[in-house]
Formats: C-alpha cells, sequence, structure tokens
C-alpha cells in the first residue's frame, strides 16, 4: 500500500509530560486517513491531527456506523517498538466490519497503516513500565443520508495516544439486574460505538452509588456474568480459573485470548463458559473465591475490589492477587521486550541502524 506522508512542522511532544498521562486526553502529533469510495480504499496517507468536517446527514452520526480497534505499542531495551498481536486485531475489525455492513481492510494493509503510524510516532512511546502508545484505529460511515442504509462511503482512522494505566486502582463493580449490555444476535460481538453508548446511562447510575463500572449479566435471566465493557472477566477459583464463554454478546477479547492461552502453557485449568453470578457469591462465601480479575487492552490485568448485586455485596482482597500479577507482568514484559516472545506474538514496526 502507497501512503503519502505530510509531517507537521508544528510538534506538540515537547508538551507533553510523560509522568502524567490521563487515559485517552493526549493526542500524538499525526494520524493515518484512508477513504472507500464505494470499490476500495483510497488515498492512503499519514498527515499533521486535525478534525473532519462532518455533514449533518452523516449516517453514523444518526444511525451509529461505527467501528473501532484499541492496540498498544511500546518500546523494547533496543529501542523497537513493538506491536501485540496485530493481525488478531485486523481480524476482529473485519469481523466487526461484516457485521455492520462496513468494508473490509486487507489485513497486510492494516499492520502497514498501524506500523507507519507508530514508526512516525516512535518519540510518542512513554519509556515507563505500564504505559504505551494507544493505538486507537476506527472507521466510520461518510455518506449523508437521512434513510436507514449501510453507507457507501467510509473513512479509516488511526489516531495514537500515549497512555498511563487504565485503571490505576482495584475496580469496583455494580452487576446490574436492570439494564443490559447485548444479547446473543445482537452487536455485543462486535466493537461498535452503539455497545458503549448504551453502556453510559447505566453507568453513570453505578458511579453515583459508588461504583467504578457495571458488571454485565446476561439480557435473559440476568444470571450469568458476561463482562465489563471495558474489559473481559476472569474468576479464579480454587482449582479453576474461569472465564465466560463467547456466546455472541461478548467481546472477543485479544488479551483474553492471550491470557486463556499462558494460563493453559503454565498447566492451569481455564474453563470458558456459564458463569452464575449466584456461583460468584457462594464461592465467595465459601472461600474458594481467590481472585476477579478483568482483562482488556486498555485494562491489561486490572483487578476486581469489589462486586455487589441487588442488596449483597462481595470484597475482594486485592493485596494478594498472584494470577492476576503474573499475566501483567508477563503481557507488558512481552510488550517492552523484557519477557522473550517464544509465540511470536509481537511484531517489531522498524529496524534501528546498528553502528
Ligand atoms: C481497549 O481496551 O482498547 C478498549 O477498546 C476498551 C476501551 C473502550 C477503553
Amino acid at each position: 500500500m502507497e501512503i503519502k506522508i505530510t509531517k507537521t512542522d508544528r510538534s506538540r511532544l515537547d508538551q507533553v509530560d510523560f509522568n502524567d498521562l490521563p487515559f485517552g486526553q493526549i493526542s500524538s502529533d499525526h494520524m493515518f486517513v484512508m477513504e472507500y469510495d464505494g470499490t476500495a480504499w483510497r488515498d492512503a496517507r499519514i498527515e499533521p491531527l486535525h478534525s473532519f468536517e462532518i455533514h449533518p446527514s452523516n449516517l453514523a452520526l444518526h444511525y451509529g456506523q461505527s467501528i473501532f480497534e484499541g492496540m498498544k505499542a511500546s518500546k523494547n531495551q533496543d529501542g523497537v517498538a513493538l506491536l501485540f498481536r496485530p493481525e488478531l486485531h485486523a481480524e476482529r475489525l473485519n469481523a466487526s466490519a461484516e457485521r455492520m455492513c462496513m468494508p473490509s481492510i486487507d489485513p497486510s494493509n492494516f499492520v502497514e497503516a498501524v506500523s507507519a503510524l507508530v514508526q512516525m510516532e516512535q518519540n510518542w512511546i512513554p519509556p515507563e513500565e505500564g504505559s504505551s502508545l494507544y493505538i486507537r484505529p476506527f472507521m466510520y460511515a461518510i455518506d449523508h443520508f437521512l434513510g436507514v442504509r449501510p453507507s457507501i462511503t467510509y473513512r479509516f482512522c488511526i489516531i495514537t495516544l500515549p497512555v498511563g494505566p487504565y485503571y490505576a486502582k482495584p475496580v469496583n463493580l455494580l452487576a446490574s439486574d436492570t439494564y443490559v449490555r447485548a444479547i446473543p444476535g445482537g452487536v455485543g460481538e462486535a466493537k461498535t460505538s452503539g455497545n458503549y453508548a448504551a453502556s453510559l446511562y447505566p453507568r453513570k447510575l453505578a458511579m453515583e452509588q459508588g461504583f467504578d463500572q457495571v458488571l454485565w449479566l446476561d439480557g435473559h435471566e440476568f444470571k450469568y456474568v458476561q463482562e465489563v465493557g471495558t474489559m473481559n472477566l476472569f474468576f479464579v477459583f480454587e482449582d479453576e480459573i474461569a472465564t465466560p464463554a463467547n456466546n455472541g454478546a461478548i467481546l472477543k477479547g485479544i488479551t483474553r485470548f492471550s491470557f486463556i492461552q499462558i494460563l493453559r502453557e503454565r498447566g492451569c485449568r481455564v474453563t470458558e463458559r456459564p458463569i452464575a453470578i449466584d456461583e460468584v457469591f457462594e464461592a465467595h462465601a465459601q472461600g474458594t473465591l481467590k481472585e476477579v480479575f478483568g482483562a482488556g487492552t486498555a485494562a491489561v490485568a486490572s483487578t476486581v475490589g469489589l462486586i455487589a448485586h441487588k442488596d449483597r455485596k462481595i470484597e475482594l482482597d486485592t493485596s494478594l492477587t498472584p494470577i492476576a500479577q503474573m499475566l501483567k507482568t508477563e503481557i507488558n514484559g512481552l510488550r517492552s521486550g523484557k519477557v522473550r516472545d517464544s509465540r511470536g506474538w509481537t511484531v517489531p514496526v522498524y529496524t534501528p541502524v546498528v553502528a
């Protein structure tokens, strides 16, 4: 793919404090953009970050045809920027695109676009362990038309943002017995904006009661755990590490897949199965619930400190979370090159000149 490059002559890099990186607030200097004209992706380019004009009848604004991915880049000890399993992100973007009637992107073009942008923004990669350059590829409809139909034209962009941890402390969850994120047959498996929009009001109510996030239960019986919206969930029972099975309503997390593989390679019994919220409370009462943590690109492995459901709650000891800690160390180590990548999960984006 040919990528036309226009560099900014006014970098904002010197205004950034790498020791203070609230998630999602600071964007790097450049962005990748290309448009789909109904037949092919065209005009691939990297240019200084800028706003877009949006027509008032834009289809994405009215009917939500919009999808995204979340990835991260870090530097290894030799200063080489590494991507983590970018081909899986390309695959998931295309699965989301298919569900939302949007065009696919050749996975090698996707990886090339991400690599080219990260290579250009490599000085924006924070050096601190646990911080990274968050990469947000996204696609949205650009037709202006008020009838409900798929757009013919689309824009695909990638922006990057230096970030610290998404959750700086253990997360407190309220399991909702009123609101639903997704049901099988809906769009819960797609990484599409509407899933996140649907979560805002229940989360606002949860935050008013002192919780950080909503723990989503299945929409039929409000019985089985799904996910948190910003992360998949893992439950460490005495002799089993369980995570809700993908059932069409749960995001197919790439960190989730990676954790399952790492745990199985270490001999842990990992199950993907329905997990009833009652089972979680019972296990806690019996002392067999050892850890609960979330898995996600932004969240990495974030420990859960409290789960409330109806009139009951459990508090978890977050001072002792060996499984979550091991996974976090492994993933962050792979990203920073401190852990040897025997599985070929990391992809270097450039080769430094060796003197
Ligand atoms: C990610 O982990 O990258 C996500 O996309 C979740 C989020 C909305 C921050």
